[in-house]
C-alpha cells in the first residue's frame, strides 16, 4: 500500500520523548500508588494558588477564544522586565518559542549550534527545518563557550544556550557570557533559555534581559512550567528586539496560548509567596540530596535548577528500574549521552527522603559489597 511520503528530512527526526505521566507508569508496571515522579522538573508544590483561584473565576469563559495577541500577559511581562510591549511574545510553553525560532530563522543547511548535553527541543526544531545541527561537547559538565564561538560558520543562524543547562544544572557566569556575546556576529540569533532562572539568586548568574538592553540579538526564553507550577497548562514567554518578535509572530499558530494558560500565568507571575516557597523547598531538597550523595560516594553536580545530575559509574538504567520498582520515577539520560547518570527532580521533603531510601536499597542490590569501599567517580 502506498502512503503519502513525508518530507525527506522528517525521516531523520527523532521526536521529543517526554517523561511519562505518573498514571501511565502505574498502569504499565502495575505499581501500587503512591508513586512519586521526580522526572520532569515539575514544581512539587503544585500550581501557584493565585493561578488556581484566577482559573476558577475564568472557567465559565472557556467558550471564548483566547486573546490572540496575549495582550494583558505581554503587557505584564513588558512591565516586569522593563522592556517594550513589542519586545515580548508568548508561547505554548517555551518549547513552542524554540520551534518558532527554528521555523522563522533556519533555511535548509543553515546551522544551529548548541551543547551536546543540552536540551532536546532545539535539536528536533533544527531537524524539522532540515537545518544543520552542530553539537559541541560540554567541558567539565559546562557549556564550552570557547568552542561554540570558534565553531561559528557563515551558515550559523542560531546558537542555543540553556542557562542553567538541562540536564546538568550548571551555569554560564555573567563574565563568561559577556565575553561570549562580544564574539557573536550580529547575523546570529542567540537563544538564552532561562527556564530555571527564578530559582537562582547567585549574583554570578547573568540575566538575559541585560543583553537585550545592550542591543544584542538575543531571544530570552522563560517559562511558567517550572517555579510557577503550570507545566500542564503550557505557557512560556520570550523577549527579543521587536524585529525578531515580528519574525516569530509570522510562524506562530493562531491562539497558541490558551485562555486558561494566559489567565493562570498572569496570576502566577504575581504570586511571590509561591515563588519564594518553591525556591526555599528546592534549596532544602538539593542540600539533602548533596549530603546523601556524598555519603553514598556518588558523583553529582551542584545544580542551579530544580533537578540534580547524579552519576553511578554503572548503567543508570539499572538504578532507574530499581527505583521505579519502588515507586520512584526519575529520568535516564541516555539520549543526552550520559548513560551512567540520572536526573532527579527535587521534590517535597517526604518525596526526597523516599527517593533517598529507595536509592539506598537500589544501590545495595546493584553494588557488589567490595564496591562500597571504592569511590565512585564521575566517569
Ligand atoms: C532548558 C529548558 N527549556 C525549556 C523547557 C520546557 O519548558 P516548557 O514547559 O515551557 O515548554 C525545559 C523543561 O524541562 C527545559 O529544561
Amino acid at each position: 500500500m502506498f502512503l503519502p511520503q513525508p518530507r525527506t528530512n522528517i525521516e531523520k527526526v527523532s521526536p521529543y520523548k517526554p517523561g511519562k505521566p505518573v498514571e501511565e507508569v502505574i498502569r504499565e508496571l502495575g505499581l501500587k500508588p503512591p508513586v512519586i515522579k521526580l522526572a520532569s522538573n515539575e514544581n512539587p508544590l503544585g500550581p501557584s494558588p493565585r493561578a488556581i483561584n484566577a482559573l476558577r473565576r475564568a472557567l465559565n469563559q472557556l467558550h471564548f477564544y483566547p486573546e490572540d495577541t496575549a495582550f494583558y500577559l505581554r503587557q505584564r511581562i513588558a512591565r516586569m522586565f522593563k522592556v517594550d510591549y513589542d519586545a515580548t511574545i508568548v508561547g505554548n510553553g517555551s518549547v513552542d518559542l524554540i520551534y518558532m525560532a527554528c521555523a522563522a530563522y533556519l533555511d535548509p543547511d543553515d546551522e544551529l549550534i548548541m551543547s551536546a548535553g543540552g536540551f532536546i527541543a532545539p535539536r528536533v526544531g533544527a531537524a524539522i527545518m532540515n537545518a544543520r545541527l552542530t553539537q559541541i561537547p560540554t567541558a567539565n559538565y559546562r557549556h564550552n563557550l570557547e568552542r561554540m564561538a570558534e565553531s561559528i560558520t557563515p551558515q550559523t543562524k542560531i546558537i542555543y544556550l540553556d542557562n542553567p543547562i538541562n540536564p546538568l544544572g550548571t551555569i554560564v557566569t555573567r563574565k563568561e557570557l559577556d565575553e561570549f556575546m562580544e564574539c557573536i556576529p550580529d547575523r546570529v540569533l542567540v537563544i538564552l533559555d532561562e527556564a530555571y532562572a527564578e530559582y537562582i539568586t547567585s549574583r554570578e548568574y547573568p540575566r538575559g534581559v541585560d543583553y537585550y538592553n545592550k542591543n544584542h540579538n538575543v531571544l530570552i526564553l522563560r517559562t511558567c512550567s517550572k517555579i510557577h507550577g503550570l507545566a500542564g497548562l503550557r505557557i512560556g514567554y520570550g523577549i527579543a528586539k521587536p524585529e525578531i518578535i515580528q519574525s516569530l509572530m509570522k510562524v506562530r499558530l493562531p491562539f497558541n496560548a490558551s485562555r486558561a494558560a494566559q489567565i493562570a500565568a498572569l496570576a502566577a507571575l504575581d504570586d511571590t509567596r509561591h515563588i519564594q516557597r518553591s525556591r526555599r523547598i528546592n534549596e532544602a531538597g538539593k542540600a539533602l540530596f548533596y549530603k546523601e550523595f556524598k555519603q553514598l560516594k556518588l558523583f553529582y553536580l551542584e545544580s542551579y535548577g530544580n533537578f540534580v545530575f547524579v552519576n553511578f559509574a554503572v548503567d543508570a538504567q539499572l538504578v532507574f528500574e530499581a527505583l521505579q520498582r519502588q515507586g520512584v520515577i526519575t529520568r535516564t539520560l541516555k539520549e543526552y549521552e550520559f548513560p551512567n547518570a540520572l536526573r532527579v527532580t527535587v521534590g517535597k521533603e517526604n518525596e526526597n527522603r523516599r527517593f533517598i531510601k529507595a536509592l539506598r536499597t537500589a544501590l545495595e542490590i546493584l553494588r557488589p559489597p567490595a564496591d562500597s569501599e571504592t569511590e565512585a567517580t564521575g566517569e
